[in-house]
């Protein structure tokens, strides 16, 4: 008799099992992302290994107490600080760290360089499915690591990447990129399915707990994540890193969006040049490097990424629109906040901009998430409504409320002596703490505290706001 194969159907956009094909998925909306996975037919649903018997008498755990001596998980430092902030201070023996992000923004490249300045003390090995030995050589030769001891491998079998590292002289570090042509042959389905990728990478994860090696996986993923297949592995692994990078910037920014060893939200810039990553350590000068000068409708907004103020350019034009619905269009921020504070500039200031299109950019290919940018976005905003510049050296933060009130943001400290640091002479501020107040007078910068959105438009004068806004309404 035949044994019975079992199958199931999996989304491969969500990773939802579904009992039967169909063609629209019901859990994330996908339409035709269903795919039937043969499943091994001792392995149950869930994707455990066979290769393990549950069945059977068991041996009795070991059982400590809370106290005790443990050696602090020891770090392994790669001196790209960049990276290392990022990940929480170096690499953790025996975790498993997942590096997304889309094909091409720069993956392999960053891990050759990672574990190219790991290579002379700690032992890494590379294991690469999507290029050859030779063309990681070019890449490395590129990158000016030729020298490097890193051993590399070409493999896409689980199993014999599994007996290759499964030894007693083990390795520290081993990257598997990606994790998207790895297969465990006891699966039916292809490399890159769901099933693959979580059984591939349960495999892995599990040598690297055993053995103690620290495990990075790279995975991509598309932007807007229409392939889900790496986030699928976000619950299985310790650290999740982001690489994201706008086309046409050549800035990089690695983003921890999970990490048991640190701290999330962190992020590390990186610039990609023709020989390779090189880290940004004053982002800030970066970003603004390309500045015009005072232009209308733009702003400086003093933001904190991570542990680290920012400073970046906010960008916006307003214009007449022809349509009878305008466009409104922004980058790198959310649109659903412009919205808000157009209709807070418009209910609560009569600023009208109705018959007007608007557009929102932040300059450098930065995505900014903090409410904190509100303010330099309405100074942005009125700023090119009025066709008046802000004065060059002024940076800007604060939260708006619904009332057109404006609330404090934390780490206004930091915020302007980042600005200061950088030449920055005037801010405008939510109104400080009493204790940011005592450190306010020694500050080569002037703060102006805006408690209120009119107080913003005092700022640019309060006749000639209302003047050319209603002119240019009418006009
Ligand atoms: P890569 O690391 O292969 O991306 P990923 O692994 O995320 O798919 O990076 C590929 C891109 O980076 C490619 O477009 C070329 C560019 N690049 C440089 O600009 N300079 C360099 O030194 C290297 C190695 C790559
Ligand atoms: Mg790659």
């Amino acid at each position: 008799m035949m044994a019975k194969v079992k199958n199931r159907f999996v989304c491969q956009s969500c990773g939802s099992v579904h009992p039967r094909w169909v063609g629209h998925c019901d859990e994330c909306d996908a339409w035709n992302s269903i795919v039937e996975e043969i499943l091994p037919e001792s392995a149950p649903v869930g994707g455990k290994s066979r290769s393990q018997s549950f069945s059977g008498t068991g041996n009795p755990i070991k059982v400590v107490n809370l106290l005790g001596n443990s050696k602090g998980a020891p770090r392994r430092k790669t001196g790209i600080e960049e990276f290392d902030r990022v990940i929480g201070n170096g690499l953790v023996d025996g975790s498993a760290l997942l590096i997304g992000g889309d094909p091409g923004i720069g993956k392999s490249t960053l891990l050759l360089q990672v574990t190219a300045a790991l290579a002379q003390k700690t032992r890494c090995i590379y294991i690469s499915g999507e290029e050859a030995v030779d063309q990681i050589r070019l890449r490395a030769a590129r990158l000016d690591v030729a020298a490097e001891p890193v051993e590399l491998a070409t493999a896409t079998n689980v199993a014999n990447i599994l007996a290759t590292l499964d030894i007693d002289d083990r390795p520290d570090v081993v990257v598997i990129d990606s994790i998207q042509t790895m297969y465990t042959a006891s699966l039916g389905s292809a490399p890159g399915t769901v099933a693959q990728i979580r059984a591939s990478a349960q495999e892995l994860i599990r040598l690297a707990k055993r053995r103690g090696f620290a495990l990075l996986l790279v995975g991509h993923v598309t932007k807007e994540g229409a392939i889900a297949g790496p986030r699928v592995l976000e619950h299985m692994v310790d650290t999740v890193l982001y690489f994201e990078g706008e086309r046409g910037h050549q800035f990089r920014l690695l983003r921890s969006v999970k990490n048991r060893f640190g701290a999330t939200d962190e992020i590390g810039v990186f610039e990609m040049t023709d020989r390779g990553l090189s880290e940004v350590s004053n982002p800030s000068a970066l970003f603004l490097a390309d500045r015009q000068g005072e232009v209308s409708g733009a702003s400086v907004f003093a933001g904190i990424e991570g542990s680290r103020p920012m400073l970046v350019e906010i960008q916006a034009l307003v214009a007449p629109s022809p349509l009878a619905t305008p466009r409104r269009a922004v980058v790198g921020w959310d649109s659903a906040r412009l919205s808000m504070i157009l209709a807070v500039l418009e209910a609560r200031c009569g600023l009208l901009f109705g018959g007007n299109d608007v557009y929102l950019n932040v300059v450098g290919g930065l995505r900014i998430s903090e409410p904190a940018a509100d303010l330099a976005v309405a100074a942005a905003l009125i700023s090119s409504l009025i066709g008046e510049p802000m004065p060059e050296n002024m940076i800007v933060f604060g939260e708006i409320g619904l009332s057109g009130e404006v609330r404090p943001v934390n780490q206004a400290e930091a915020r302007i002596r980042e600005a200061t640091k950088l030449g920055f002479t005037a801010a405008l501020t939510p109104a400080f703490s009493e204790l940011g107040k005592k450190n306010k007078t020694d500050q080569r910068l002037k703060v102006t505290e805006i408690r209120h959105l009119s107080g913003l438009i005092h700022e640019f004068g309060d006749d000639a706001v209302k003047n050319k806004s209603l002119g240019k309404q009418h006009g």
